[in-house]
């Protein structure tokens, strides 16, 4: 089967039925996707498919046939979310950080505090708290006022 992976199209031959996570860390080599409960309770494995969050674990990669599926990969190193976590403290052991930034990028521009613990509500982190993760966020949000949700992606 065939989708878009961090803008390039990828080909995988694999069992439909096969986890997403799986397929991204194991077939594609891209193990920046963690993997925490395995049971789309933690987050962790939050990636972006046509722009929406959604837990790695838990879906069937059948459901990305000629989706876009972006992963933290994609981000290069170079989004400034990923420097506002490493300026904020936000990340310790680094296990939630890559789901964290995902779903933080679904967010519109100059969120709340309470829409950012809305976005992030689905991703536990166990070692940092989240105060340095809602303040990484806001700081992003406010610096990239005027983005669209989804335009984030590529910042
Ligand atoms: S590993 Fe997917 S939600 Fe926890
Ligand atoms: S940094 Fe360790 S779980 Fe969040």
């Amino acid at each position: 089967m065939r989708f878009m992976l961090n803008g390039a199209v990828k080909e995988v031959a694999t069992h439909p039925a096969a986890r997403l996570i799986d397929v991204l860390r194991e077939e594609c080599g891209l193990t920046g996707t963690k993997e925490g409960c395995g049971e789309g309770e933690c987050g962790a494995c939050t990636v972006l498919i046509d722009g929406e969050p959604v837990c790695s674990c838990i879906i069937p990669v059948a459901q990305v046939a000629d989706a876009e599926v972006t992963t933290v990969e994609g981000l290069n190193g170079e989004h400034p979310l990923q420097k506002l976590f490493m300026d904020e403290v936000g990340a310790q052991c680094g296990i939630c950080t890559p789901g964290m930034i995902m779903a933080a990028l679904s967010l519109g521009p100059a969120p709340t505090l309470d829409e950012v613990r809305t976005a992030l509500a689905g991703n536990l982190c166990r070692c940092t708290g989240y105060s340095a993760i809602y303040r990484a966020v806001m700081k992003w949000r406010g610096m990239t006022a005027g983005d669209t949700p989804g335009s984030a992606v590529v910042a």
